[in-house]
């Protein structure tokens, strides 16, 4: 059986940190609200000119190089972004130009948080189908561009980034022993637009609109649904949450991962969370977290690692994976 396997990954934040102290300079808010609300410390903010393809570019270069291939050998890229730098063409294909690819395919996909997921699992199909053996999926973001800022209950939760993995076909003996994605699961419901959207779009307001959230009501579908994909995720490959090495979950706000781990008995020390460091970076904050875990030699050859995100629309999924 053929699996994908995570040969390399990488990261890229914006050099500019902002801190909770330097957004209470400019709005009526203070580091002790944001700390308790969310956990969130510091965010990282692209400069005037940073696009999201310029840091998509840095994370799939240091995934590159960490799986030491060139880029000849990839036969697609995949971006999850809810930010593209323009409305058309895909972010992805400008990556595609600047990386010097000249074959295959590159093109977005929009899920918002859980765009990193979704691009996971549209991956692991093509490689699983034959239909290419070497994927490089990236998450990448410049949220702050979305964002209202005189809007304090949101903008003081978002940040930029990106983060980006190689994924190449291996062959595997079918079973939970495999090197590689072992499911994926993705789940949406439109009903729940108006929790959680952009006040705009090319085809309504001909703007990239602001980004517009019921805070309350999103944290509570948000540890109901993660909670759910996690559970699906383990059981369709008959795996017992307690033999799952290290949880890398979306990273929007420290109580929903206390929550989701309180209400699945997950022991709290095998979540990885960098929202202090990095805010919610949308589609970038699974694959970022991923990295910093990986790097920082939590995630080793061989753990099983579930992975979950959940976004506007609302959008959630996971992915289970033996790194
Ligand atoms: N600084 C200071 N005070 C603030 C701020 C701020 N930045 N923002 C809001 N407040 C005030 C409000 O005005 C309100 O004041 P009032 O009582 O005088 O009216 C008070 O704080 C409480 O506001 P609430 O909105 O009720 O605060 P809550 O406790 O619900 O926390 C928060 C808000 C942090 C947004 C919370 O609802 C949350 O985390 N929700 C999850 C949303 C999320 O993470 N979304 C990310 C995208 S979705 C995803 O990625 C899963």
């Amino acid at each position: 059986m053929i699996r994908a396997k995570i040969i390399g990954s990488g990261a890229c934040l914006p050099d500019n940190v902002v801190t909770n102290d330097d957004l209470a300079k400019r709005m009526d808010t203070s580091d002790e609200w944001i700390r308790e609300r969310t956990g969130i410390r510091q965010r990282y903010i692209a400069k005037d000119g940073e696009k999201t393809s310029d840091l998509a570019l840095g994370a799939a270069r240091a995934a590159l190089a960490d799986a030491g291939i060139s880029v000849d050998v990839l036969d697609m890229i995949i971006c999850a972004t809810t930010t593209p730098d323009e409305s058309f063409p895909a972010t992805a294909t400008v990556v595609q130009s600047k990386l010097g690819m000249t074959r295959g395919a590159a093109f977005d996909v929009q899920a918002v948080c859980s765009g990193f997921i979704y691009g996971l699992s549209v991956a692991d199909s093509l490689i699983r189908t034959g239909s290419a053996k070497t994927i490089l999926v990236i998450g990448a973001e410049t949220m702050s561009r979305l964002l209202d800022w005189t809007d304090r209950a949101t903008c003081v939760l978002f940040g930029d980034g990106a983060g980006a993995v190689v994924l190449q076909a291996h062959d595997g003996k079918g079973d939970n022993s495999d090197a590689g994605i072992l499911n994926t699961k993705l789940f949406s419901d439109g009903r729940l637009h108006d929790m959680l959207y952009a006040d705009g779009g090319v085809s309504s307001t001909q703007t990239a609109g602001k980004l517009r959230m019921q805070g309350k009501e999103v944290f509570k579908h948000a540890v109901t649904n993660i909670a759910a994909a996690i559970t699906a995720s383990a059981e369709a490959s008959q795996v017992d949450l307690a033999d799952i090495d290290w949880f890398v979950p979306h990273q929007a706000n420290q109580r929903i991962l206390d929550g989701t781990a309180r209400k699945l008995g997950i022991d709290p020390a095998k979540v990885v969370s960098t929202v202090a460091l990095h805010g919610n970076t949308s589609a970038a904050s699974v694959p970022l977290a991923l990295v910093e875990a990986v790097k920082d030699g939590r995630i080793k050859r061989g753990d099983l690692i579930l992975l979950e995100a959940m976004g506007g629309g609302f959008t959630w999924g996971a992915a289970l994976i033996r790194w």
